[in-house]
């Protein structure tokens, strides 16, 4: 295994911490306090290039390799989650698949838009009663001959209501049960589609999040990713990419609260000396920055193993499930090294720490990877025992 980066990558990451410090810092608790989404920085992303990473140059994007995508992530969300999560979906949700699955058409006519920020993707799955049970759609998309017509709503939708493009799965075929259903690319001008109104939630409070509603909008079948009936498949293999990308998310959070934490401990003083001076305060920073790292390293090389063409489906579970539950532990711990000051707004660890409770729910909640990564055990997929070992 190699541990360097490559200039490249140590280049994306510099930018994306000057970025965020220059950028996101300033206004950052406004943000949260007030749901206001971030448009100027969003507008920044696009011109660094942040917002088609992955995606080929010959589409617009900037052809970069996961890791490169994961080290930008993880800068950005140690100060603004919210603006994390933003690119993230665009990324791994929106892109990432038109990029993999798309026609030729599809790619010239959407991911110009996407990538240079003229357009922002959201990825429309979850429903009022499909959440981590993702097969039971309830949003039809019933065949036409050249189109379908297309009726439901989706609910807790990034970028909800800035998007203008949705990436849709929706059922036509129920019979069929989750192989009937399609993934249409939808533009948000159709006739048909209404944006509901925005969530105000415990985190990522400037992020976009809104239902969304699908009344008879006609969708030519040019506009459907792949196959008949690969819609659920594409869902999840975008999703195995799009938990890397939360992963990150997570794991910047944790960073972001360790740094302040760390800051706070060897400046504050009780009982005549630096808090970090005191056994309780350094032995929780020391499992911080264990636990940090440890999710640092399951998290680059989940997006290593992606890099590399291997299947990543469980290792990118794994990352997602160990850097969630890392970024709510220490979060909930880096605002009891700050005490009292932990529990005001503008010491930034509470925000942080309701910006992770997300990462353990969406793009698959901890339990959801739990059953992933308990499947490949079971599948035969992960861990085998070595039976010469043992018999
Ligand atoms: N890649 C490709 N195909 C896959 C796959 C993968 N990673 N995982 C499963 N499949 C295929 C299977 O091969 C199977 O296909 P066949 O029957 O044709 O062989 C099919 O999908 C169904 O698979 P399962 O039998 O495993 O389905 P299940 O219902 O038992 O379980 C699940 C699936 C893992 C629980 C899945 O429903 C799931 O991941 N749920 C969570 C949904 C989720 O992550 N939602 C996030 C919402 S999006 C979001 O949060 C975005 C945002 O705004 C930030």
């Amino acid at each position: 295994m190699d541990f360097q980066l490559t200039d490249e990558q140590l280049a994306v990451q510099q930018a994306a911490r000057d970025f965020a410090k220059k950028e996101l810092l300033p206004g950052v608790i406004e943000r949260d306090r007030n749901m206001i989404y971030p448009t100027d920085q969003v507008k920044q992303m696009c011109e660094m290039g942040f917002m088609g990473m992955m995606v080929s140059p010959d589409y617009g994007g900037g052809g970069m390799d996961t890791l490169s995508y994961v080290l930008a992530l993880e800068e950005l969300s140690k100060i603004d989650a919210s603006a994390a999560v933003i690119m993230s979906v665009n990324n791994s949700l929106v892109c990432w698949g038109i990029d993999k699955y798309g026609t030729h058409e599809q790619k010239t006519k959407y991911l110009p838009k996407l990538t240079s920020g003229e357009w922002l993707g959201a990825f429309c799955l979850s429903e009022p009663e499909a959440g981590s049970d993702a097969t039971s759609q309830h949003t039809t998309a019933i065949d036409h001959g050249d189109h379908y017509i297309v009726n439901g709503t989706k609910n807790w939708i990034t970028n909800g209501g800035k998007a203008s493009l949705h990436v849709v799965m929706a059922q036509s075929h129920s019979e069929l049960r989750h192989r009937g259903i399609n993934t249409l690319i939808i533009e948000k001008s159709w006739p048909g589609v209404s944006i509901g109104a925005k969530e105000d939630k415990l985190g990522i409070r400037a992020s976009d999040t809104h239902s969304i509603m699908y009344n008879d909008v006609k969708v030519s079948k040019e506009n459907r990713i792949g196959p008949d009936g690969f819609g659920f498949k594409y869902a999840m293999s975008t999703l195995d990419g799009g938990r890397i990308g939360i992963a990150a998310q997570a794991l910047g959070i944790a960073a972001g609260a360790y740094e302040l934490a760390l800051r706070y401990a060897q400046e504050r003083e009780t009982f005549g000396k630096p808090i970090m001076h005191h056994q309780t305060i350094a032995f929780k920073l020391a499992d911080m920055a264990t636990e940090i790292e440890a999710a640092r390293l399951l998290v680059y090389r989940a997006a290593r193993i992606k890099d590399l063409g291997l299947d990543y489906s469980s290792i990118a579970a794994m990352a997602k499930l160990y850097a969630s539950e890392v970024a709510m532990k220490h979060t909930v711990e880096a605002v009891q090294i700050h005490g009292g000051y932990g529990y005001v707004k503008e010491y930034h660890v509470e925000r942080l720490m309701r910006d992770a409770k997300i990462t353990q729910i969406y793009e698959g909640t901890s339990e959801i990877q739990r059953l992933v990564i308990s499947r490949a055990i079971l599948n035969g997929e992960l861990y085998q025992p070595v039976s010469a070992l043992w018999q």
